[in-house]
C-alpha cells in the first residue's frame, strides 16, 4: 500500500513497546525484534507499560542485550508488560514520549499491540517527528488492512479447547452451553470457533441474530435426539448472552424439553497462554520487517499479513480501511464515517482499501454459511 511519509534519522537505537490488550505471541515479537536489531549492530531499549513507560521515562525503560529476551519466545502475556493509557491521547502527554526519546537517544520505536497502539505511533511520529513502525498483536484479530494479528490463533485456539470441555459435559447431562468470547466489536474469534466446534448457532455485531430460530434449532434437535448445544456469542453482539441463555431455558422448560441450559463467559481467560506456532512464526516474520522498515528510513507503517505475504502498510490507509470497513455494519461508526475521507488517497490506493473491506465482508458471510451448513439441523417450515 502506498506509504506516505520517509524518515531522514540515522537509526542507532530503537524503543520496543506493547501497548493495549495483551496478545500471545508479544513475547516472541519482542523477540524478535530486539535479536534481530542487535544483529544489525542496533542498540535496543526495551520500554515497559507501553505508552505509560514513554511518559514516565528512564525508570521505565532498560537497556537489552540478547540475554534480556532468552526463554521468551513460549510465554504468554508481555514480559515488558502493557498499559492502557488515557495521558497519550492528549498532546501533552506524547510531548512528554517525545521528551524521553530525545533524552535517551532513541532514534525509532516499534510499537507492538492493536489499532489504538497505532494511532499513537503515528501522533508520536507525525506531531513531533520520532519514527514509528508497528506489529499487529491482538487476539480480536480487527485490523482491517491485515488478515492477521498476533494473538488470534492462540485464542482461537484456547476458545476451541474449551468449548470442546464444555462440550463433553454437556453431552454427559443433556445440557445447552452459551457461550460468551472476546473479540471486542469484532466476531471472529467467534465465528472462527464456532465452525471449529460445530456450534448450533453464532452471534456476532456484525451481523443480525435471530434467537427464535436459534431456540427453535436446539428444540428440533433436541427431539431428534441431540443433547448437547453449544450457542456462541461474541462478546459486541447486539444481544445479551447471559440473557439468552435464560430466555433459551425458559422456552424449552415451557416446550417440556429435558434440556438444561447454562452460560459461561471465557472473558481474558483466552488473552493468556503460551503461542502457538503460527502466532510465534509470524512475530518473528513481522519483528523483522518492522526493524527492516525503520532501517530504510521508513515511518507510520505497521506490519500486515496479506494472502501469507507480510508487507508495510502506511497508518493512515489502514485506519481509513478500518473506519470503512466498521461503518458497513456499525451505525454508530457509519454516523461518523465520511466517504470523502478517501479522497486524500490515489485511485488504487482507494481500490485497494475497497478491496479489503470487500474481503472481511466475504469471511465473514463465508464464515456463518459454513457453520449453518455443518449443523445439524435442517430447517422444514
Ligand atoms: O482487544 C483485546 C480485548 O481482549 C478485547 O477482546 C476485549 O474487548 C478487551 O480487550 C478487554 O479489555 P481490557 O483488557 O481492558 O479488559
Amino acid at each position: 500500500m502506498e506509504k506516505m511519509s520517509e524518515n531522514t534519522t540515522k537509526i542507532r537505537k530503537i524503543g520496543i513497546l506493547t501497548s493495549g490488550g495483551d496478545a500471545p505471541g508479544m513475547n516472541a515479537a519482542v523477540r524478535a525484534v530486539t535479536r534481530y536489531a542487535l544483529r544489525r549492530g542496533i542498540e535496543v531499549m526495551g520500554i515497559y507499560e507501553g505508552y505509560k513507560g514513554l511518559i514516565n521515562g528512564k525508570n521505565y525503560i532498560k537497556k537489552f542485550d540478547a540475554r534480556d529476551v532468552s526463554n521468551i519466545i513460549d510465554k504468554g502475556g508481555t514480559i515488558i508488560y502493557s498499559a492502557r493509557c488515557p495521558e497519550f491521547k492528549e498532546k501533552e502527554g506524547i510531548a512528554k514520549a517525545a521528551q524521553t526519546c530525545r533524552d535517551l537517544g532513541i532514534d525509532g520505536l516499534v510499537t507492538i499491540g492493536g489499532d489504538g497502539t497505532f494511532r499513537g505511533a503515528y501522533d508520536l511520529s507525525t506531531m513531533f517527528g520520532i519514527p514509528c513502525i508497528g506489529i499487529p498483536a491482538t487476539i480480536d484479530n480487527d485490523i482491517t488492512a491485515t488478515d492477521y494479528a498476533i494473538g488470534y490463533d492462540t485464542a482461537l485456539n484456547t476458545t476451541m479447547q474449551m468449548i470442546d470441555r464444555l462440550r463433553d459435559t454437556c453431552e454427559s447431562h443433556a445440557r445447552c452451553n452459551v457461550v460468551e468470547v472476546m473479540g471486542n466489536n469484532a466476531g471472529y474469534i467467534a465465528i472462527y470457533s464456532a465452525v471449529a466446534v460445530g456450534a448450533t448457532a453464532v452471534a456476532i455485531k456484525e451481523r443480525t441474530f435471530d434467537e427464535d430460530a436459534a431456540i427453535k434449532k436446539i428444540i428440533q434437535c433436541r427431539e431428534a435426539g441431540k443433547r448437547n448445544f453449544i450457542v456462541v456469542i461474541s462478546e459486541g453482539a447486539n444481544i445479551n448472552a447471559e440473557e439468552f441463555a435464560k430466555k433459551i431455558q425458559a422456552v424449552t422448560e415451557d416446550a417440556n424439553m429435558e434440556i438444561e441450559t447454562k452460560f459461561a463467559r471465557f472473558a481474558h481467560v483466552v488473552r493468556g497462554g503460551s503461542p502457538t506456532m503460527r502466532d510465534r512464526v509470524t512475530a518473528a516474520k513481522m519483528g523483522v520487517a518492522a526493524v527492516d522498515l525503520l532501517l530504510d528510513g521508513k515511518t507510520d507503517m505497521f506490519m500486515c499479513e496479506r494472502h501469507g505475504r507480510i508487507v508495510g502498510t502506511d497508518i493512515m490507509v489502514a485506519t481509513y480501511a478500518d473506519r470503512k470497513y466498521k461503518a458497513t455494519f456499525d451505525p454508530k461508526m457509519a454516523e461518523k464515517f465520511d466517504p470523502s475521507e478517501g479522497d486524500k488517497f490515489s485511485p488504487e490506493v482507494r481500490a485497494e482499501v475497497d478491496g479489503l473491506v470487500a474481503e472481511r465482508i466475504a469471511e465473514i458471510d463465508t464464515m456463518l454459511e459454513l457453520s449453518e451448513n455443518i449443523s445439524n439441523y435442517k430447517i422444514v417450515e
